[in-house]
């Protein structure tokens, strides 16, 4: 089964093409106790705008909505460059110039009042005429900016029409918990396994937008068994790398930064509190932490009578970074008694960053437990995870849908 991956949800485009099918011993499971699935990558392409929000401090949805408009036909059609070059998939047939003209004529009435920029890169487009093998579209919608969403299920919608394929609807953060799934592997000929779950799982997600503890049963269910009362963490990021004067993202920023401090064995001008790390419970809270470290610089640089040296600057990013660790491997390991869970499952942006990943590391080795870590070509948002989590088990997504559970 050939399914694209289609993610706007937030700063990065993204299109992802992957094949899966049953794994070894495991004849026709899709959504039922096993994930016992392989699959082999076909392509994965990300358009980070990152540098155009980077002035704004954070993601200006408008502008996100127009570029997603704007890159998600030439990464598709990058994308079928390749596959028509090497052959990975076969070509169904092509759509004739009449029914192409029809298409686009009703695409002007339907898609080009709210998406011009997706309309005039879809009406050039040459490659998505000859339509490939293709099963079904996988397709990011939500949680996440709506502007952005939108361009992400217009296109896929378009994409169906034209295609005569089915809209797997996904949801974001399901899908940073089956990227984490894979041994990612690039080449498009190698078959690798999906991890096979045991159950309760428990998946942490700290990302820009979330930080939650997910329990996950027997059939993919998943109940949200802790997260943030205000801030994400990868919020707070931003948000403190902002105040020290540093560009979006944040996270990598603070963390190079500290990685600095800790080589150089500076100490922290200031320490700062460890927020709700005794709370007996699985919340968090990160918005205190950011207003103590814009308490700490107005002490450092008495209200601004002085410029922080870089020292200092390096010494607080330090014990930024030391805090939201020593909070997350906290709770990670109330949420680990609470849930006697065997396997961690880690996703979202924030686990790119190292000192986290090894924190979590030793914990699980502490407890003798698995933790899956994602590679870092899907630790952030990427269509990859997409396209994945909607082959995994589309009608889990389905739910999720039907529900109104989309705040997972
Ligand atoms: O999952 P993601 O790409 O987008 C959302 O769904 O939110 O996560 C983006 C977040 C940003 O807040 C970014 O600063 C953070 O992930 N991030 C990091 C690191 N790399 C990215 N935070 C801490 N350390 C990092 N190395
Ligand atoms: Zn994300």
């Amino acid at each position: 089964m050939f399914i694209l991956g289609i993610e706007t949800s937030c700063d990065e485009t993204a299109i992802a093409l992957i094949e899966t099918r049953p794994g070894p011993n495991n004849g026709s499971t899709l959504a039922g106790t096993s994930t016992m699935r392989e699959c082999r990558i076909i392509g994965s392409l990300i358009h980070s705008q990152a540098d155009l929000h980077s002035p704004y401090g954070g993601v200006y949805p408008t502008l996100a909505k127009r570029e997603h408009g704007k890159n998600l036909i030439p990464l598709l059609e990058k994308l079928l460059e390749k596959t028509s070059a090497d052959r990975s998939i076969s070509t169904k047939g092509s759509l004739a110039e009449d029914a192409w003209r029809q298409k686009i004529e009703k695409f002007s009435k339907s898609i080009a009042p709210q998406n011009p920029e997706l309309f005039e890169t879809l009406s050039n487009a040459k490659l998505i005429r000859h339509i490939p093998a293709i099963d079904a579209i996988a397709v990011t919608e939500g949680p996440g900016l709506e502007p952005a969403l939108w361009v992400g299920i217009t296109f896929a919608q378009a994409l169906s029409e034209l295609w005569n394929i089915p809209v797997i609807p996904v949801n974001h953060m399901e899908g940073h918990i089956i990227g984490s799934l894979i041994n990612f592997d690039m080449d498009s000929s190698r078959w690798q396994k999906i991890t096979d779950l045991d159950f309760p799982s428990l998946a942490f997600l700290i990302s820009g937008g979330h930080t939650e503890f997910v329990q996950i049963d027997p059939g993919f269910k998943y109940s949200i068994i802790g997260s943030t009362r205000d801030d994400a963490v990868g919020e707070a990021f931003d948000k403190v790398a902002r105040l020290l004067g540093l560009p979006y993202p944040g996270g990598p920023q603070i963390s190079n930064l500290a990685a600095q401090a800790r080589s150089m064995k500076l100490t922290s001008p200031i320490s700062l509190p460890r927020p709700m790390i005794n709370s007996n419970d699985l919340h968090m809270s990160f918005s205190g932490l950011k207003t103590a470290v814009l308490y700490a610089i107005r002490k450092i640089t008495k209200d601004g009578e002085r410029t922080m040296s870089n020292e200092e600057k390096l010494g607080l990013a330090m014990e930024f970074e030391d805090s939201v660790i020593e909070v997350l491997d906290a709770k990670l390991r109330k949420a680990i008694d609470f849930t006697q869970t065997r396997t961690i499952i880690v996703g979202g942006g924030v686990s790119a960053n190292k000192k986290i990943r090894e924190s979590f590391e030793k914990t699980a080795s502490e407890y003798g437990i698995k933790i899956l870590l994602p590679h870092s070509h899907v630790s952030g948002d990427n269509a990859l995870m997409i396209a994945l989590a909607g082959s995994i088990h589309p009608i889990s997504s389905e739910k999720i849908r039907a529900d109104g559970t989309k705040s997972l």
